[in-house]
């Protein structure tokens, strides 16, 4: 054996094909522990056979290429989205089959050596716990998506090993907010056979620029009622041992994703503005919550878009909910414009009144998380 042959394996093991990839040179064909796993695909295949889906949801698995006959219409876009490395249409010279390799397994080992950089850092803190936070209102739209990601972004910049997930398990859309393009979500991992612990947890987040890690909800609707949330109790268990804050959305119903954050939430954010129909509903989930007799250490009231002339007062509210209003956060175009690039408005326009607000938010937050260190 060459020591830097690439060690590819055939899922179907065609003569053709590898009499190719050995005349690049470059290739070693083995028939176990590959380096690189090369599939041929039909170009019509209705979508990626189901043992494909599986070694792409492996975070320790082989560098994945695609080989197909003419330009994939339907598969094609699932395989970007789920992170074959390649896709090359036959046919291909020996050599680009090669650099196709070899671009496999450098991916491969940068997906590698990413992993192992985050399992480091989350075994370090053994014995801790993260201080877990939950934004949440009963109201659609109120701002939670927003909230959230950008005080997980604020906590990441404090120095807190932060953890956002996504339990908004229908429509959840955290990922789009942050301007990521997660290879996994929280479906796959709580799919993922075996036990869980830091190590998977950590193959299975995505890294966006300000550190902050994300477990997305899963990409299409219909794919709540996959997650199972027996498998999503020992998730939050070992996210609180593998970060310092963790940040929970959440979907705007008491469903059973949110009851279960609810109960592992050391902090509760409860979205409110000064409307009267959110205010109702949140009088209404106060009331919930009192009937559910959910032990809260902490709730906190963070009016969004406050401070609009609506004709509603701050006192009035704290008025109506028999509740003090804990944070207030202005109404700001910088927000939308912000969502719209793709990127938190703390990291888009730091300068704008609204990520002033979000930054002293966290600074009182993070005294709850340091309280706990
Ligand atoms: N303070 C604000 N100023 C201006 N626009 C805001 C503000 N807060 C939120 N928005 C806008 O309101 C919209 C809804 O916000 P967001 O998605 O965070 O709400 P949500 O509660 O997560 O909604 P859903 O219940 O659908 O998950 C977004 O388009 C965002 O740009
Ligand atoms: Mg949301």
């Amino acid at each position: 054996m060459q020591p830097d042959l690439i060690r590819v394996a055939l899922q179907a093991d065609e003569p053709s094909i590898r009499e190719l990839f050995e005349r690049s040179g470059m290739v070693e064909i083995v028939e176990s522990a590959p380096e690189v796993l090369v599939w041929h695909l039909p170009p019509d295949s209705d979508g990626l056979p189901a043992e494909l889906r599986a070694a792409l949801a492996d975070p320790h698995g082989p560098g994945i290429v695609a080989l197909t006959d003419d330009h994939p219409s339907r598969w094609f876009e699932e395989a970007m989205h789920l992170g074959v490395d390649d896709v090359l249409c036959l046919p291909q010279t020996p050599q680009s089959l090669g650099m196709a390799a070899a671009k496999a397994r450098a991916s491969r080992a940068r997906r590698a050596a990413a992993l192992s950089a985050r399992v480091v850092q989350s075994t370090s803190r053994a014995g801790r716990e993260a201080h877990a936070f939950t934004v949440f209102s009963t109201k659609g739209g109120s701002g939670k998506t927003v909230i959230a990601t950008n005080l997980a972004v604020c906590f990441a910049r404090q120095g807190l090993r932060t953890l956002l997930v996504d339990l908004d398990l229908h429509s959840g859309d955290d990922a789009l907010v942050l301007g990521l393009s997660p290879r996994w979500t929280v479906l796959d991992l709580v799919q993922s056979p075996g036990d869980l612990d830091a190590e998977k947890l950590a193959g299975f987040v995505t890294r966006h620029s300000s550190g902050v890690d994300l477990l997305p909800a899963p990409t299409r609707p219909d794919e709540e009622e996959l997650v199972a949330i027996d498998r999503l109790e020992p998730l939050l268990e070992v996210a609180r041992r593998s970060y310092d804050a963790v940040v929970i959305d959440t979907s705007s119903s008491f469903s059973p994703s949110t009851l279960l954050a609810i109960d592992h939430t050391d902090t509760l954010i409860l979205v409110g503005a000064s409307d009267v129909p959110t205010i109702k509903s949140l009088k209404i989930a106060l009331e919930t919550l009192d009937l559910l007799e959910m032990a809260l250490p902490d709730m906190r009231i963070l009016m969004n878009r406050s401070g609009a002339k609506v004709g509603l007062e701050d006192r009035d509210v704290e008025r109506t909910l028999r509740r003090e209003i804990t944070y207030t956060l202005p109404s700001d175009r910088a927000i939308p414009i912000s969502v719209n690039r793709g990127q938190p408005v703390v990291v888009d326009n730091p300068k704008s009144r609204v990520a002033r607000s979000f930054l002293e938010i966290a600074q009182s937050l993070h005294g709850a998380v340091e309280s706990r260190q």
